[in-house]
């Protein structure tokens, strides 16, 4: 049995007194490609990740529910007539805020149960790696199977984005449930965002011995405050003064009448959109086409206009880019939402001690935090484990 899984059926055994009735699990995500467009309707390329969270669970006959966790001193009880946004905070706004967004999207509360859950998670938190979507999504699927609420994937998906969004305050998009729904081993989820319609891309890295190296500058970002809202307004004026309902209508062929239209700011802003979602279509097209090692200069293209027109980059994000590239990563980007967090580099196997190597010393050079660097592999989906 997988250590993580050990830890969470003991967990729950030490906290509750009785043992669990099942496993579920969800991964955390890296994004390939594809930054902000998500909630502009337009489509992104992430892959679910080898880090998981899961939660053993098992029913109450009454309406109590308690939440522990083992990266929480404290648990969690609230009867499900509490259930409400207002009185979730902290940690267990994720998975309370997904039972509660379940009853919203799908039949309402009234004739559930409730139930006990002990949480353990492998997903470093802070990372950019979305342990917020991987508890969100490993509790839906849970919840979905405990309730018999028969909701789809996309209904889950959506589910944990009401919860971010409502609960958790964070006006973020769809793309990190979806990743770590849709999730699929040695692929990435290509995702329309308007649609919800999701196709997986083999990726192929381990074929061509390129492995994708998470770089973590320890830089913290919150999304739920600055820079992530401004951004998402910015994008929301760009397309009613373009006269669009979301940027997804614009293309290429649009940029020089908004150029016109738009102030030089909202214009770059609507620039990185536009140009993004193309090259995420370049991109799935590269992977089908020429396979993953051709894919180098979309992704660094992507990092550019992260860094310059949608300025969401931060000096250690763009060291730790041009290091890595200059040590012998065929691409690599910020990814996420930006103002901290984590880059990629796309590496040859070969030059991986040489890259890591490089990003230390110059992390070291310059005086900031020693960066986290790890390779993720792409993994399944959300599931029953047991
Ligand atoms: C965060 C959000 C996502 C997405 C990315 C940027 O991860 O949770 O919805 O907007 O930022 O691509």
């Amino acid at each position: 049995m997988h250590d993580l899984t050990r830890t969470a059926l003991a967990g729950f055994k030490a906290r509750y007194d009785y043992p669990a009735a099942g496993l579920w699990s969800a991964p955390g995500r890296v994004n390939l490609i594809g930054e902000h467009t998500d909630y502009n309707e337009g489509f992104v390329l992430p892959f679910a990740i080898d880090r998981r969270t899961i939660v053993a669970l098992a029913p109450r006959e009454d309406r109590l529910i308690r939440v522990a966790s083992s990266f929480a001193e404290e648990a969690v009880e609230l009867g499900l007539d509490e259930l409400v946004p207002e009185n979730l905070h902290d940690w267990s706004a994720y998975p309370l805020g997904v039972a509660w967004a379940l009853g919203q999207v799908g039949t309402p509360l009234d004739a559930v149960t409730g139930f006990d859950a002990y949480i353990v998670s492998d997903v470093p938190i802070g990372a950019g790696l979305s342990s917020s979507a991987a508890i969100e999504s490993a509790v839906a699927v849970a919840l979905n199977d405990l309730w018999r609420l028969g909701l789809d994937q996309r209904a889950l998906a959506r589910a944990g984005q009401l919860a971010e969004n409502r609960v958790v305050g964070a006006p973020t998009g769809i793309m990190d449930q979806s990743a770590s729904l849709f999730g699929s081993p040695d692929a990435a989820v290509f995702l329309d965002c308007r649609t919800l319609v999701s196709e997986v891309i083999p990726l192929g890295f381990d074929s061509v011995n390129l492995d994708l190296l998470i770089i973590d500058t320890r830089v913290s970002h919150a999304h739920s405050t600055g820079g992530y809202a401004s951004r998402r307004a910015s994008c929301e004026v760009g397309a009613r003064l373009m006269g669009v309902s979301s940027l997804r209508d614009l293309t290429l062929n649009d940029l020089d009448r908004a150029s016109d239209v738009l102030d030089d700011e909202t214009f770059r802003r609507v620039r990185h959109i536009v140009t993004e979602n193309q090259r995420v279509l370049d991109t799935v097209q590269t992977l089908r086409e020429q396979g993953p090692a051709q894919i180098g200069a979309l992704l660094d293209a992507s990092h550019l206009s992260m860094r310059d027109d949608f300025e969401i980059s931060v000096p250690e994000l763009d060291l730790a880019v041009e290091t890595a590239r200059a040590a012998g990563a065929i691409g690599a980007r910020m990814t996420g939402g930006g103002f901290g967090g984590a880059a990629i580099a796309l590496t040859p196997r070969d030059v991986l001690p040489t890259v890591m190597a490089a990003v230390s010393a110059a992390f070291a050079g310059h005086g900031y935090a020693a960066p986290v660097m790890f390779v993720v592999r792409a993994a399944g989906g959300a599931h029953r484990e047991q």
